[in-house]
């Protein structure tokens, strides 16, 4: 039996107004992260309303021990590719780190270029202290649709103390508030809450008027965006506490690419039917010619 997802035939693009809309009426969003055309082509097969390059790309797919390594170029290609395979999902691509922290002229030049080259809808960035809602507002400013990232940001995972939940005291709720209200009035039209408690999120979500996506934090907001690659279990270990694993495709890989190796080394592969045939007259054509020469 397939388990192919039927798929509305008139599904229309995923639009800003379309995020607002279902907020209002509590449809949940579902976001999921993509780097390529195929991860991209099971987030449109699976009907997501968002799709996001994550930096978390830098170590999914590229191999770096964090997203803070990882170059503009890099993610441009990453959202080009997956823009390929994406139709109907709102396409949004991660500002790497460095890329935008300079000045809101940087921050716009980079954002501009997720948008034309890459063919982003929106890009998104970290933090919400008051230099990255300044870069929010000046992105927005420029024409182009920002999400906002607060709380647990990887990319000054470093200054946060590690990869830890964030807002367990109320001096770092306080904070998550500021930055998540600072972001939402620069202009943000949806903001991702990483690992904060659940009881947290539901006290924040009294304030925020436009849509929240959670990672690690309950199921107050009004959607969810997971990694690719944890919820796949394409990945070794079993990564952190929010996530659930739908599929165990690492060992799935490795047990193919095992099985294949085992065949090439034992003689099963190739086998007849994985070969071309050419008419005998033509093969002894070909052998005369070449002995001739
Ligand atoms: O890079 C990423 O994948 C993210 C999500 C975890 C929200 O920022």
């Amino acid at each position: 039996m397939s388990t192919r997802p039927t798929l509305p035939a008139n599904r229309r693009p995923i639009t800003i107004p379309g995020l607002f809309e279902m907020k209002r009426t509590g449809r949940p969003i579902v976001m999921v992260t993509a780097y390529d055309y195929p991860s991209a082509r099971a987030a449109e097969a699976a009907d997501v309303d968002m799709v996001l390059v994550g930096d978390s790309g830098a170590m999914t797919v590229l191999g770096y021990p964090s997203t803070v390594e990882v170059s503009t170029d890099e993610m441009l290609m990453l959202t080009k590719a997956t823009r390929r395979g994406v139709e109907h999902a709102l396409l949004v691509a991660d500002l790497p780190f460095g890329s935008y922290e300079v000045s809101d002229e940087q921050a716009i030049a980079t954002a501009v270029r997720f948008v034309k080259e890459a063919g982003a809808d929106a890009v998104k960035l970290e933090r919400g202290d008051p230099s990255s809602i300044s870069r929010a507002r000046a992105i927005v400013g420029a024409g182009v649709p920002v999400v906002g990232h607060v709380g647990l940001t990887p990319q000054s995972a470093t200054s946060l103390g590690g990869y830890r939940a964030q807002g367990r005291s109320a001096e770092s709720a306080l904070r998550i508030a500021s930055g998540a209200i600072g972001l939402q009035e620069a202009g943000c039209f949806s903001i991702v809450f990483e690992a904060v408690p659940s009881a947290l999120t539901v006290e924040l979500m009294a304030q925020m008027t436009v849509p929240i996506i959670g990672i690690g934090a309950g199921p107050a907001t009004d959607g969810q965006v997971l990694v690719f690659h944890d919820l796949l279990g394409i990945r070794e270990g079993l990564g952190a506490r929010f996530v659930k694993r739908y599929a165990s495709l690492q060992d799935e890989m490795a047990a193919g690419v095992s099985a294949y190796a085992d065949d090439v080394r034992t003689g099963r592969y190739p086998g007849p039917q994985h070969g071309y045939s050419i008419e005998e007259p033509e093969l002894e054509a070909f052998r005369e010619a070449l002995a001739a020469s």
